[in-house]
């Protein structure tokens, strides 16, 4: 049963049968607005001996960082692209896409979580990468910002015949669905994009809503929707529009009232969401995107959800950037308290957090540029 907004481990949520069991949502459904699926319940999160990510795209990269094991983690460093040609190299822009693969046994699992802003960046970067979208079992989408959407329809367009045939998009909630918005102080705004649904229908993507804990494809799990349980809160300057216009959009049932018939509002981002590992020997891996709910949030309904207290690696965008100093060193101390054997610290998580987390949690940090491979567990 729910309890104070998390779920306990006997509930949690399974969606790797979801094709046994799947739900209807009928508000979208009726509305024309495309087929929800949602995750049936079932037990506690898998345990997998090994996961590697691949940061596909993030803000920078250093070429003549060299690949290392730091502490129990190996990180393979991209380097110079010297083939095919000089002419190619990797892409760097201002958002997120990983690959992730995990082993348990002898069974292998792949993911795409986020897509980069463009397809500029995450078609070529998979490329360079020599990254297989064929063998991909899941595809992931932490929350509706075109930093980390943009280059999934190009993804789909180029590679979805030769991807499986029941392949699944797990987003967060409807809102990922809605008309985003940036605001400026003077209250100038800027489009975060939309993502359109028709667009996902028309390229027979499954849509998985795990609003609520969720196991991906038997190996990965989500923590769904994320209670706000601490002194965090989502900063100003993103809004979202609720509603429908032009074909794309977000069913306006699923918000309070205050919200609905395409007003323009504060964005409380109820469908972001995270995607974990329970890493043997380790605990957990907890990859964050934009982290707009607070990733102290995150990181303690991933430990609610999974039963599992130890965090092996937290790694993602902070949001931290435009933060207030001491509002980074809270969030800072609170790391302290939970104590994870590393930060690997991407995107807009910003150089105040960076630096703090460099000096107040020695030998925890770890630098992540585009294309380093990190390799967690046995
Ligand atoms: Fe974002
Ligand atoms: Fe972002």
């Amino acid at each position: 049963m729910e309890r104070n907004g998390t779920w306990t481990r006997r509930d949690f949520v399974r969606a790797g049968s979801c094709a046994g069991a799947v739900v209807l949502l009928g508000s979208s459904r009726a509305r024309g607005l495309g087929r929800w699926v949602a995750a049936p319940r079932g037990s506690a999160p898998p345990v997998v001996d090994r996961l590697a990510v691949r940061v596909v795209v993030d803000n920078a990269q250093d070429a003549l960082q060299r690949s290392a094991r730091v502490g129990n983690v190996e990180v393979e460093r991209v380097g110079m692209i010297m083939e095919p040609d000089l002419g190619r190299q990797v892409v760097s822009q201002f958002g997120l896409g990983y690959h992730l693969e995990s082993r348990r046994g002898d069974e292998t699992r792949n993911f795409l979580l986020d897509f980069g802003p463009t397809a500029q960046s995450e078609l070529e970067n998979l490329d360079l990468f020599k990254i297989d979208t064929a063998a991909v079992d899941a595809l992931i989408m932490s929350h509706g910002h075109f930093d980390h959407f943009g280059g999934l329809m190009p993804l789909l367009e180029r590679d979805r015949a030769k991807m499986r045939r029941d392949l699944p998009l797990y987003v967060g909630g409807e809102d990922a669905f809605c008309y985003r918005w940036f605001e400026r102080p003077n209250g100038e705004r800027k489009s975060a994009g939309v993502v359109s649904r028709s667009a996902l229908d028309g390229a027979h993507v499954r849509l998985v809503m795990a609003d609520q804990a969720a196991v991906i494809a038997g190996q990965a799990f989500t923590t769904g929707a994320i209670p706000r349980n601490s002194f965090e809160q989502v900063l100003p300057s993103t809004k979202v529009e609720v509603g429908v216009r032009g074909g794309a959009g977000c069913d306006a049932s699923h918000f309070t009232p205050e919200e609905r018939a395409g007003k323009i509002v504060f964005d409380r981002f109820p469908g972001e969401h995270a995607t974990c590992f329970n890493v043997k020997d380790r605990g957990l891996v907890i990859l964050s995107s934009c982290s707009h709910c607070g990733i102290i949030n995150t990181i303690r309904q991933a430990q609610a959800v999974s039963g599992q207290t130890k965090v092996h690696a937290v790694m993602g965008g902070f949001h931290l950037s435009v933060a207030p100093q001491d509002y980074v060193a809270q969030t800072v101390q609170a790391l302290k308290d939970i104590d994870p054997d590393y930060v690997i610290p991407m995107h807009c998580s910003g150089a105040t957090f960076t630096w703090m987390v460099r000096d107040a949690l020695p030998g925890k940090l770890i630098m992540s540029y585009t294309g380093t491979r990190f390799a967690f567990g046995g």
